[in-house]
């Protein structure tokens, strides 16, 4: 689904990412797991047009896309769920969701959001409420909502579980399963948790600064004792 080959990106003198390459294949969820400064972050602008690689190449689905920009993406069918959980506070929870799904036919909406409260239980009990008020957990619900709206086949996430509650953790990577698993989505999760990314995942990559060190499935990742201690911290 989305094939990255020998890609470097920087920030003026500063190379975050050193000819990275991989592949996340289409009905997985491949994470994407380092330290702090690893280059995860960069990664998802990169591959999402939010920032330009200085060489390299990024394929979604065999077309190249390493040159168009993030405006385009959600037309070909990607949507990046970025770090810090932004919602417009003073808007409601439907009213952020509904903008999720700008852009698409009206009559497709509607459907979407029966979608997305069904997905999301606690995301229909709030509907009317302002967006500002709900807990960490819920607004991490509500920008994975909101961004399915777009009805993504690749969809980005930067850091989903940080700072939240090992159970609500859980519950939110299990319904990424389920969307996996029924609607053929597929996932980059980039995670500093490890342990619950490999947990969910298929496979996983492991940058370190800006190097991939590991590229392997989820499971073989999590018994390698040496590769968890150097540099998955669990
Ligand atoms: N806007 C920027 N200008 C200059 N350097 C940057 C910028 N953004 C990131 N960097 C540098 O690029 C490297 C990778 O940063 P990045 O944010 O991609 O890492 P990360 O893996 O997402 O880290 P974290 O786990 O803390 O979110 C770091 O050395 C960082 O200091
Ligand atoms: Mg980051």
């Amino acid at each position: 689904m989305l094939s990255i080959e020998s890609l470097t990106v920087g920030y003026g003198p500063v190379t975050a990412l050193h000819e990275v390459s991989f592949t996340a294949r289409r009905g997985e969820i491949t994470a994407v797991l380092g330290a702090n400064g690893a280059g995860k972050t960069t990664l998802l602008r990169t591959v999402s047009g939010l920032h330009r690689a200085r060489s390299g190449s990024i394929r979604l689905a065999d077309r190249a896309i390493d040159r168009a920009p993030a405006e385009a993406m959600p037309a070909l069918g990607m949507a990046h769920v970025p770090e810090g959980r932004g919602v417009i506070t003073e808007l409601t929870v439907e009213e952020n969701l509904r903008l999720g799904g700008l852009g698409r036919a009206r009559r497709v909406r509607g459907g979407d959001l029966d979608l997305a409260y069904d997905l999301f239980g606690v995301l229909a009990d709030r509907r009317a409420a302002a967006a500002g008020t709900l807990s960490g957990g819920e607004r991490q619900m509500l920008v994975i909502g909101r961004a399915l709206m777009a009805r993504p086949e690749l969809l980005l996430l930067d850091e989903p579980s940080l700072g939240l509650a090992p159970r609500i953790v859980a519950q939110i990577f299990a319904l990424l399963r389920g969307l996996v698993a029924d609607q053929g989505l597929t996932v980059l999760l980039v995670e500093q948790n490890a342990r619950s990314a490999l947990s969910v995942a298929d496979h996983g990559v492991v940058l370190d600064l800006g190097r991939v060190v590991a590229d392997e499935h989820a499971h073989v990742l999590a018994a390698d004792d040496q590769l968890r201690h150097a540099y998955l911290g669990f």
